[in-house]
């Protein structure tokens, strides 16, 4: 793929690019809590965007081509928002990291990757990282990785509407080989969790449901924790966000509630306390807690927070009643996408043969298998 990149911008543009990538994110434990200011568990994987890329010195002249569209884009960065939304995402960040000091020339670029789109697997911000690291090294910014998570998710929310948290970008940026990271929202402290999967496998099972109500949805549960929290700091001034809400908090005020905001915030803080409890069962080695926290998640998103899908309930369901899984639980934003599976090497295979014809028969298509190796966050390649 990396050559690719590079074959294709010489054949398109002049001269010789710089190569960057960023990968795409799973998460092992902790959904809609990084927007709430919780706690997160997520991991890079060693699937990418990768971006061959020269300044071009053309006073804010964009030039692009995607690899995957087969499309090219040519935009000027103070102009109006391209109408295609991939090119929005490299608009978006750029004119971010501009407002963050950098000071963003024309440029020419070549990108595409390997990161399975719309399966929950972060490719947006996969690319937003790509183009953010790229621009920021390219045009001699001084921004750092934490920063660059920020362009990222402000692109989102500032250019494509999706009121996101700062996992994914953070993931993608920050992320280790054989590392989960423990990520504090609130502070954006993280601690590094080795995560040893040496006798165990990481599987990602894609229900093909392609998360269409994710973007609509995803804004309106923001909203019902932010009203939730509302409700509680009428009486607890100290409390600024989900965060800093307990359940003796809920059981107290929650009847002022709207219930539906109730169970939404229970959940949060419910969720919040299975990555402590998970991180700290895996850092002991115990595996079967950590898995439970992991089951216990997905149930969750399901019932309470209501952002599953009967496919990925039924891929769960099916995971968690299989000898030799150790968890599983619907991942990201929800509405379709990926089961994550954290299981043993033995079993891979045998579970692997049983799901996929019991939901093919339920469903009519073939789930996809994508393994996934936990790899490194952003980088200068070339
Ligand atoms: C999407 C968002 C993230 C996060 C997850 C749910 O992936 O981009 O910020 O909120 O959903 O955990």
């Amino acid at each position: 793929m990396q050559q690719k990149i590079s074959a294709l911008f010489k054949e398109k543009f002049q001269g010789e690019p710089s190569l960057y990538s960023s990968p795409g994110r799973v998460n092992l434990i902790g959904d809609h809590t990084d927007y709430n200011d919780g706690f997160v568990l997520p991991a890079a994987i060693d699937k990418a965007i990768y971006a061959a890329i020269k300044p071009n010195g053309m006073d804010g002249t964009v030039n692009l081509y995607s690899v995957d569209y087969d499309a090219s884009v040519t935009f000027a960065l103070d102009g109006p928002k391209p109408e295609q939304m991939w090119a929005c995402f490299v608009y978006g960040v750029a004119n971010e990291i501009s407002r963050m000091g950098v000071r963003v020339g024309g440029f020419d670029a070549v990108f595409g990757g390997d990161v399975p789109l719309g399966a929950g697997l972060s490719s947006s911000a996969a690319l937003e990282s790509v183009f953010g690291f790229a621009l920021n090294e390219e045009f001699g910014g001084s921004l750092d990785r934490r920063q660059l998570a920020r362009a990222g998710q402000l692109t989102e929310h500032n250019y494509i509407g999706v009121m996101c948290g700062i996992m994914d970008q953070f993931a993608s940026l920050f992320g280790k080989e054989d590392t989960l990271i423990k990520l504090d929202c609130r502070s954006l402290e993280f601690e590094p969790v080795p995560f040893n999967t040496k006798g165990y496998r990481v599987v990602l099972v894609d229900s093909m449901v392609k998360h269409s109500l994710a973007s609509s949805e995803y804004n309106v549960r923001r909203r019902q924790c932010e009203e939730g929290v509302a409700v509680v700091a009428r009486h607890e001034p100290g409390v600024k966000t989900l965060r800093d809400v307990t359940h003796e908090m809920l059981d107290k005020y929650g009847s002022e509630m709207d219930p539906v905001s109730l169970k939404r915030c229970r959940f949060v803080i419910d969720e919040n306390k299975r990555v402590s409890d998970g991180c700290e069962a895996l850092k002991k080695g115990d595996i079967e807690t950590f898995g439970r926290n992991m089951n216990g998640s997905h149930t969750g998103l399901s019932r309470e927070y209501e952002v599953s899908c009967p496919e990925l309930d039924f891929i769960a369901g099916f995971a968690h009643q299989f000898d030799g899984v150790i968890g599983a639980r619907m991942m990201g934003g929800g509405f379709g996408g990926c089961v994550i599976h954290f299981i043993k090497e033995e079993a891979h295979d045998s579970y692997l043969a049983a799901l996929k014809p019991a939901f093919k028969e339920k469903y009519g298509v073939e789930p996809r298998v994508i393994d996934v190796v936990i790899g490194d966050g952003s980088r200068r390649l070339v």
